[in-house]
Formats: C-alpha cells, structure tokens, sequence
C-alpha cells in the first residue's frame, strides 16, 4: 500500500540554451520534481497565463528579454511566484539586483547539483509556509468577523440592543468609550447588520491626519488641485455612497474642517478640492471618539452645532472593568483566536489565572486583553494558562492586598464583598453623607426610612436614636 503523495512541484525551467536546461531537467525530473522548458521569457509569461508552475528557474542574460525585465513581468503577472536567478559569475550584481526585485535567491553558473537542490526545496518550503498563513489568517478574519462581537454582560448587550436598533435605521450614530472598548467593532457591527451591508464601510481616522490632508482625503481632489494632487481622487465621502462612512477619532478634527464637515452633513452636498462641480453622496454616519465632546464642547474646541449633527444616537460603550463578568467569555474567545492563529493548543486559563483577570483594571480594556491573551497563548509551555505565565502587573493584583482604589463593585466581583456586605458599606456611606440623619439617609438610598431602619439593624449598625 502507498499513501498518497502530493503532487511533485512543478519547476519551469527558464533557459535559452537548450543543452543546459535538458541537463537540469534530467536532474530535478530524477529528484521527483515535473519540469517544463521555456527557451525565451515571452514563451514562458504566454504559457503561464492560465496555469503558472510552482517554482520559476530562469537563467538571467537571454535574447529576447534580460533577466531582470523577464522578472518585472513575473511580478505583474504572478505576485508571489518564487523565482531563482542563474547566473554567470561576472553577472553577480545583476543578481543581487534582482534580489532587491523580489527574486527568492540566485545560483552561480556552472551549477552545483547540490546547491540546486537545497536551494529549490529551502524556496518551496519557505513560499508554502507563506501561502499557509496568508490563508489562515484570511480565514481567520473571515471567521472573528462576523460572530466577533463577544459578551454577555448586561451593560454590553445593551449596546448591542442600541446596535441593531441604529441599524434598522439611517440615523447617525456617535460610538462614545475608552480606548479599545470596541468602538471600530460596533461601527463594523451597525454597518454590517444595516440594510446598506452590501455597500462600502468607508473608514477615515480623523487623528491619523494633518488637517489640510484630512480635508483632500475626505472631499477629495481634482488633477492639479494643490501642489503634489498629481492626479484626480476621488474623496471619501463619495467613495462611501451606498454605505457607511465611518469617522474615527472624531474629536481630533480640526475646526476649519469641523465646519466644513457641517455643511456636508447638512446638504448631503460637497466639492472635490479644486472643482465647482456640486457632488452628492449618500451615506450613513457613524462616528467614534474617546473624548468627552461634551466637555470639548464648552471648552470651545469642538463646534456646537456638529457636535449635535453627530450625537443623534450616542452608544457610550462600558469599560471593560465595569462588565467583568465577561472577561472570562472574552479570554476563552481571544484563545482560541491566539491558538488559531499560532498553531498552539493552549487548553484554557487556570482558575488563579482566570481570578487575576478578573481583578485586573485593563486600563487598555478589550484591547488589553486581547493582547494579553496572545501574548499568553505564544509564551505558554503547558496546556493551560497559569498566573505566573501572567504579566507582573497582573500578578501583583491577585495579591490579597485590597487595592484603595478598588470600589464595592470592584471588590464584589473580585469576590472579597457579597451582596450582603455590599449592602452594609452603602448604608455606611448613606449614613456618612447624611451625617447620621436617617430620613436624609433614606432618601439618598431611595428606601423608605422603616426601610432604613429594618437594615441598620440588621447590620447592627442602628445607634440609639439619634434624631
Ligand atoms: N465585544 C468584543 N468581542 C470581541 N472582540 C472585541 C470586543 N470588543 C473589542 N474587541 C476587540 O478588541 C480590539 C479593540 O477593539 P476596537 O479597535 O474596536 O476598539 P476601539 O474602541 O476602537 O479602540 P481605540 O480607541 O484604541 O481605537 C479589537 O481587536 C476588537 O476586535
Ligand atoms: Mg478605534
């Protein structure tokens, strides 16, 4: 019996004298590999249009076209065909230019058999290792895309309920949170789930941008418009017609644009930079900042007016130390993600691993996280995710030493509080803030004060009376 074996990889031979490249084909033929021959470059770029081989092997000085010019082509035609260079040895500089081109290596002439062979397998290997993973993670992005937005904590799914609401409609939504709070997800999920799905996500980093370059990206420009507008672009507006256009970072926009971005909102109208051409497009909003634009608002740097363009549906998404609850779903969620992505077969996280999570702030929030895990995930040598394959940082939290800045929440999910205690503190605090006067107390709780009093009591916290 014979297993299968996979196919022999198909190396053309690229070589215009005859007599050197039966030879070569003799020898790679007897180390399993299938071979065609070519005797000029044109014949080989014609005979590969419908199928090209696996590997190239082209001798460098022939007629009809150089080596180099053969291999420009090859670019064209065939991005990421591997391709070895023979070359005599007075040539070795048009070898190593031809490197810089993005051939994988070139042998000098006469060959050696040897280095032949460990050159073409060493290319091979290293072009399917390369073709794997661009696979993988183009499945990957397919795959996280869609089912991406984990959670289960109340606080998230209302935004996703905020989410499908937006989407069912054409109103403007502003995506408000901390960094790595999932701001660019929920943009992708309203576009992705609204009726315009099949139309273009345009996204446009307003940070990223100085003003004036931000201005041409989003309106575009005409041929000649400014110095270095060599050709005419399209902007971003129209590029989103059909769709949605997505601005990031929408508090770092400068105020001349923050008033021409007005006007579009308003009119659904603009120009191309350098044109008195009236363009229309039609696109939904959605806008993302970490600023409090409210604030920005009354320090005068952001405009009033286009501040509440933006604002009509806000989705302030919750930090992630305010739904802890979820970071178990999202940990196991980002590790299956990490092992996918490097072919490791990381089981979980330990229990102590998982709590030292929990008890993290994530300043970074989701983000954070997520790193976190795949930098777990790549250093991690046994099956499972133990606090010492944690960052310093973590692990000083997971110590028992409660944190000052930890509120009742905090500590309630980091389970050093129950309910009850929980309860106990508020009143405390009621008490405090009322400087012990009980109906004042009552109605900072919203409780009735026999209320009140049933639960001083049974805290023991009631004083003889004190009113
Ligand atoms: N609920 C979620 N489920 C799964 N992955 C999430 C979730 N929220 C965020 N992520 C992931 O966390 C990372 C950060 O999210 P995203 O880029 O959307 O955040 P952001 O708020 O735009 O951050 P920044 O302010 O830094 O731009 C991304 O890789 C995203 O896929
Ligand atoms: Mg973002």
């Amino acid at each position: 019996m014979t297993s299968a074996n996979p196919p022999a990889p198909r190396v053309a031979i690229v070589e215009d004298d005859a007599g050197q490249a039966r030879q070569l084909g003799r020898i790679l033929e007897l180390e399993g590999f299938s071979t065609s021959h070519f005797a000029s470059p044109l014949a080989a770029l014609g005979a590969w249009l419908q199928v090209p081989p696996d590997l190239v092997l082209s001798d460098l000085n022939m007629p009809d076209m150089d080596g180099i010019a053969f291999l420009e082509k090859m670019r064209e035609a065939h991005p990421g065909l591997p391709v070895i260079m023979m070359t005599a040895f007075g040539s070795v500089d048009t070898a190593k230019q031809a490197l810089k081109l993005g051939a994988h290596d070139y042998l000098l002439k006469p060959i050696d058999v040897d280095e032949l062979l460990v050159t073409l397998r060493k290319v091979l290997q290293t072009h399917r290792l390369q073709q794997e993973n661009v696979t993988l993670r183009k499945q990957l992005k397919t795959q996280y895309q869609f089912e991406r937005a984990v959670g289960a904590a109340p606080a998230w799914r209302r935004v996703m309920e905020t989410v499908d609401a937006v989407a069912d409609s054409e109103a403007t939504a502003l995506i408000l949170g901390e960094s790595g709070t999932g701001k660019e997800l929920v943009a992708e999920a309203i576009h992705a789930r609204s009726a315009r799905a099949a139309g273009p996500l345009i996204k446009v980093h307003c940070a990223a941008l100085p003003e004036s370059l931000l201005e041409a990206e989003l309106f575009g420009h005409e041929k000649g418009a400014f110095t270095g507008a060599a050709a005419l672009r399209k902007g971003r507006f129209e590029e989103a017609d059909g769709g949605t256009l997505f601005l990031d970072e929408v508090g770092e926009i400068a105020a001349p644009v923050q008033v021409k971005l007005l006007r579009v909102l308003q009119q659904k109208t603009f120009e191309r930079l350098g044109s008195g051409t009236t363009l229309r497009a039609d696109f939904r909003l959605v806008a993302a900042t970490n600023r409090d634009l409210q604030a920005e608002v009354k320090a005068g740097h952001f405009r009033e007016d286009l501040y509440y363009r933006l604002n009509v549906i806000p989705i302030p998404l919750p930090p992630l130390r305010e739904r802890r609850e979820d970071i178990a779903l999202l940990a196991q969620h980002f590790l299956a993600k990490a092992n996918a992505l490097h072919r490791k077969h990381v089981e979980g996280l330990s229990d102590a691993a998982l709590d030292a999570m929990k008890a993290y702030g994530f300043p970074g929030n989701v983000r954070e996280l997520e790193n976190l895990v795949e930098r777990c995930v790549v250093l991690c040598r046994g099956p499972r995710i133990e606090p010492g394959d944690l960052p310093e940082a973590l692990r000083e939290v997971s110590a028992p030493a409660p944190d000052a800045e930890a509120g009742p929440l905090d500590r309630l999910w980091r389970g050093e509080l129950n309910l009850d205690a929980l309860e106990r503190l508020i009143i405390e605090e009621a008490m405090q803030r009322s400087r012990g006067v009980q109906t004042e107390a009552a109605r900072l709780l919203g409780i009735s004060r026999r209320t009140l009093q049933y639960r001083l009591e049974k805290h023991g916290l009631s004083k003889p009376a004190d009113e």
